[in-house]
């Protein structure tokens, strides 16, 4: 007996001593960021609100800074960006750890689509599909750039854009919410892994918050003027779906909404972001864009803009400098709370903690890790994988492609052929005497000694008018058997500042094809850009397109493994392709009007234009594939629906060709009647499958409440009874089958 009560006394001792213990480690954080901030001075506060940027790169318009590092050093700065590597940011980190409470810094880079292997650009992975070689595509860039002393990307960037003038579309997922949103929450859990502190993982911000996409006349920086029903329905959710994937951070935007610049709007980030959504991580303006309320005529000076962040919950200045020099008097004159102060320096602190930095200041920058991790072969033929998913097919008369190994002689032509420079994209980390594997080294890669490679640039670059080199180009071709042509932007075409009036093929490109095309051989044309573009002539004439984006690391051999075969072609179009500018914006979700033109033509008073059909050159959704997929057999286990039931949607998927492949097979509905106007088709599951030849399969989808749902006229998220109508297809313009149900009231 006594015996049993010493063991039971001394388990509950050990159970009761390891809940006091994970109590105690429960409370760790939030009590240590409590004992922290008592210890803090008011400066000192407003020095953890204060990022600065490293010399080595430039990511906005730089202003002098000569006592960059003595500020570090007496607390006034809580994060720098744009210092790269174990070493730099060591050395940095050292000395912040000279300063009176030893807070460290936290070092954030913009890793957008890679950190030392670059993968193809956030768009180009968008036209994957493919979520998980998306979050894998993240996952390595954290495991990377953590390894080289980065705790935070600025990354993803989640701003839906109609708009293909904007030069920013390339860093994103293009058009769709649904898609979007997706994309948002796999990218999130890439960058972030497991858990925050974990050595592979780097904290996510999300931007720019919010409607950045939106810009009029897709002019970066542009205002933004749109209805809280186009705010809800269409810019918010992708945001929303990062803060459930659990971001730790968000990036607001330089635009003002409805008038209110995005930094100074308290409905965003706090009535929104922090109080609907209870965010609880913090906020980082972007570069300047606190200062810059004075340029948009919203704040009269430093203190008005600081004191408006502030209070519009902007937790962190990034290069304004605002916050540093404002915000400490703007307390002391009771014009600021000092409540708020403190609550965006515990939301940093935390973030700081929960990364592990009071532990060990350099626990991320470790020079042997960082040799180890980088470029590794993996990691490339990751990249390879991801872009190879991301190329589009947009033509392929006759069965062109995939070609033969055994062509004897293949022309090479086109301005971009041979740039290795050119596949990084916009945003790419920059590396010294770094190695992309260019179109045509691609080619030689695959292709043995049989196989004779004839190069020519046609143009001296991309944007060279002059038709000097098109003799040696179409010479060239007469030689071939087949001519494959590389052309579109270079590489700081799109991205930021880089709105394009003229979304055209640069230069005399397209009239290199047409030259070229005379000469009487097959012509395949890759077209590469970080945008949707314009290229009717070659839409029309080439005999197979295929638009490669702008790959990244190993962009030469994902061609290549897609114009031999190695891999058959599934992306699908993120965005809408335009025939014009003049039909910007344009995008598959429109609404159907009270005149629409339903057969593409104007016609009289049809809602159209007198001088061109409505359709784009390509739509949403839209990619071909070298075998051939049939949808047939489309049930509804139920015509009738109440809100809490769902309803199971099958079809069958057959490979009819001759190549194995994947086909994206797209689920839409439409809200036929509603009290508000709702889009013609939009899209609201998809499922990515994989056939060998004269495989089948059914593919399932359950529709529900919450894919019926929308902003009714008062603004509540809600079904209406009614009639829908249900689409399957493999583009948003090619529906295959269709069917209707009805929502019945409960
Ligand atoms: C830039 C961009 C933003 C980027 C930041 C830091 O101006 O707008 O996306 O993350 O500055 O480079």
């Amino acid at each position: 007996m006594k015996k049993q009560l010493l063991l039971t006394f001394s388990f509950l001792s050990i159970c009761f001593g390891t809940y006091a213990q994970s109590k105690k480690a429960a409370i760790t954080i939030d009590e240590k960021v409590e004992r922290l901030l008592g210890q803090m001075t008011l400066e000192e506060k407003v020095g953890q609100l204060n990022q600065y940027t490293g010399d080595r790169l430039a990511t906005g318009p730089v202003t002098e800074n000569s006592t960059k590092y003595k500020d570090i050093k007496e607390g006034k700065v809580g994060s720098m960006l744009n210092v790269r590597g174990a070493k730099d940011t060591r050395m940095v980190q050292e000395i912040a750890m000279q300063s009176r409470l030893k807070i460290p810094l936290l070092f954030g880079l913009d890793v957008i689509h890679g950190y030392r292997v670059t993968f193809p650009i956030p768009l180009a992975e968008a036209a994957s599909w493919d979520l998980k070689a998306i979050e894998t595509s993240a996952r390595v860039a954290a495991i990377e750039s953590a390894a080289a002393g980065q705790h935070w990307t600025f990354a993803p960037m989640v701003d839906i854009s109609r708009d293909p003038r904007w030069g920013r579309v390339m860093e994103g997922a293009g058009e769709d919410t649904y898609l979007g949103s997706l994309i948002a929450k796999a990218r999130v859990k890439g960058f972030q892994g497991n858990k925050l502190g974990d050595l592979d993982a780097i904290m996510a911000c999300v931007k720019h918050f919010a409607a950045y996409g939106a810009a009029i006349g897709g002019r970066d920086y542009n205002s933004v003027d749109m209805s809280d029903r186009a705010l809800w329905e269409t810019y918010l959710p992708p945001f929303k779906a990062a803060v459930d994937a659990g971001a730790a951070t968000f990036m607001n935007s330089f635009n003002d909404l409805n008038g209110i610049p995005a930094t100074g709007n308290s409905y965003l980030q706090r009535d929104i972001l922090k109080g609907k959504w209870g965010f609880k991580g913090f906020v980082v303006s972007d570069w300047g864009s606190i200062r810059e309320m004075i340029a948009h005529g919203f704040a009269k000076n430093n203190a008005e803009a600081a004191q408006y962040a502030i209070n519009a919950g902007s937790d962190m200045d990034m290069e304004g400098r605002v916050y540093l020099s404002s915000l400490a008097k703007l307390v002391q004159d009771r014009k600021v709370d000092i409540a708020l102060v403190d609550d965006a320096v515990r939301r940093i602190l935390r973030k700081k903690f929960e990364l592990g930095l009071f532990d060990d200041p350099y626990r991320f920058s470790n020079e042997a890790r960082e040799n180890k991790v980088l470029n590794s072969a993996d990691n490339r033929s990751k990249s390879r994988d991801m872009a190879k998913r991301s190329i589009v097919l947009l033509k392929n008369d006759k069965q062109l492609l995939p070609l033969s190994k055994s062509l004897k002689t293949i022309a090479v032509i086109g301005p971009l052929a041979k740039s290795e420079k050119d596949m990084m994209g916009f945003w790419s980390v920059k590396w010294d005497n770094d190695h992309l594997v260019s179109l045509y080294e691609g080619l030689q890669n695959k292709l043995g000694k049989n196989t004779q490679l004839l190069y020519a640039a046609g143009c001296n670059s991309v944007t060279d008018s002059t038709h000097s080199g098109f003799a040696e180009a179409v010479e060239v071709a007469k030689k071939a058997d087949v001519v494959i042509m590389a052309v579109g932007e270079a590489f700081d075409m799109s991205g930021e500042a880089k709105s394009r009036a003229n979304i055209h093929i640069p230069g005399a490109q397209e009239e290199l094809v047409q030259a070229v095309k005379q000469a009487g051989k097959p012509v395949v044309v890759l077209t590469m850009s970080g945008r949707p573009m314009i290229f009717n002539w070659v839409a029309d004439n080439a005999d197979a397109i295929l638009h490669s984006w702008w790959l990244g690391s190993e962009a030469g051999n994902a061609m290549a493994d897609v114009l031999f075969g190695d891999y058959n072609p599934a992306g699908k179009l993120p965005m809408t392709f335009p025939r014009s500018e003049g039909q910007i914006p344009v995008y598959y979700n429109y609404k159907s009007t009270g005149r629409p033109s339903p057969t593409d033509l104007a016609g009289v008073y049809r809602s159209g234009y007198i001088d061109m059909v409505n359709s784009p050159r390509y739509a949403f959704g839209y990619g071909l594939s070298y075998t051939k997929f049939s949808l047939t057999d489309l049930k509804l286990d139920k015509s009738k629906v109440i809100s809490t039931d769902s309803i199971s949607v099958t079809c069958l998927l057959k490979n009819e060709g001759k190549y194995a492949g994947e086909e994206v097979v797209q689920l839409y509905l439409q809200d036929v009647f509603a009290s508000v106007t709702r889009p013609v088709k939009e899209l609201k599951s998809f499922e990515k499958v994989y056939l060998k030849p004269g495989e089948s399969k059914t593919v399932k989808f359950v529709v529900n409440k919450e894919m019926l749902s929308f902003y009714d006229q008062k603004m509540n998220w809600t079904a209406e009874p009614g009639e829908f109508k249900l689409m399957i297809g493999n583009s948003s313009d090619h529906i295959m089958l269709q069917s209707k149900f009805e929502l019945e009231t409960n």
